[in-house]
């Protein structure tokens, strides 16, 4: 009985002062060119700090080192720059990000003596390239010639990756007939949606009709919302009778609106 005791002192003392890694914090995805902030949240309880370090897709970048001189290091990793007068034991701030920073992230903290505990947690960041401008509607210039059949396209910003375009007509969604995805420079693209409608009387219920195509961007890899939606629109007027079926359609204005949503 007599030692009994003090080993489960022994056991209760490293299971309440143990090291624990509370959180990895990674954003899902970063923008290209801006920074990124990655997090890490541990409790020493009564371990004392060995070193921190960060790995991307298992390269170490990043060092911190409590007892060394300087504490911390970076290494050259492809796409990845720290920001060492941001960073610290709980984060790491990257600069200028590329398509190559984009990877899976890890964060290893380790106890000093006795215990060496060491723990690590990842989580995965994409890169998205926002396109500059917003989707373009083209063809409604031909809406006279064409009579009552529209043909229009939507054609997106340079993205990666590639934009999802949307077509509405009154607020309803409508599939477009074909779909061109263009790769551009620098891993972009350029997606293309093509439309044809038959103006019918219902369309004009209310005496115009309006035209939207909507862009947005998904990072692939996470079920993040859809991120940068923009849109653009048309307005058609126009009249229908039943005793002269066929329309006349005259566009009023061109463009109506672009708004961003973020
Ligand atoms: C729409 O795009 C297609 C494919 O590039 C092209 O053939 C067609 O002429 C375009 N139509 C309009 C109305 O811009």
């Amino acid at each position: 009985m007599d030692f009994v005791l003090p080993l489960l002192i022994v056991l209760l003392q490293q299971e309440v002062g143990a090291l624990k890694l509370l959180q990895i914090s990674v954003p899902p995805y970063a923008v290209k060119s801006g920074n990124a902030l990655l997090q890490c949240s541990y409790d020493l309880e009564s371990d004392t700090l060995y070193s921190v370090s960060w790995y991307k897709d298992n390269e170490a970048f990043y060092t911190y080192k409590p007892k060394s001189d300087p504490k911390q290091h970076s290494y050259v990793v492809e796409g990845v720059r720290v920001d060492l007068a941001h960073s610290n034991h709980q984060k790491v701030h990257l600069r200028h990000v590329e398509l190559h920073t984009a990877g899976r992230y890890k964060c290893e903290v380790s106890a000093d003596a006795p215990k060496f505990l060491s723990l690590e947690k990842e989580a995965f960041m994409e890169v998205v390239v926002l396109p500059q401008e917003g989707p373009m509607i083209t063809g409604q210039e031909n809406i006279y010639a064409s009579g009552d059949t529209l043909a229009l396209n939507c054609t997106s910003g340079r993205s990666y990756p590639q934009s999802l375009l949307r077509w509405f007509i009154n607020g309803i969604q409508v599939k477009p007939d074909s779909e061109m995805i263009i790769p551009q420079q620098h891993g972009l693209y350029i997606v293309k949606s093509s439309l044809r409608l038959e103006v019918g009387p219902h369309h004009l219920a209310s005496g115009q009709m309006k035209i939207r195509c909507e862009s947005a961007i998904q990072a692939t890899q996470m079920k993040v919302p859809l991120i940068n939606l923009q849109n653009t629109e048309i307005l058609v007027q126009g009249h229908a009778s039943i005793y002269s079926p066929s329309l006349s359609l005259l566009i009023i204005m061109l463009l109506v609106r672009q708004h961003l949503v973020h």
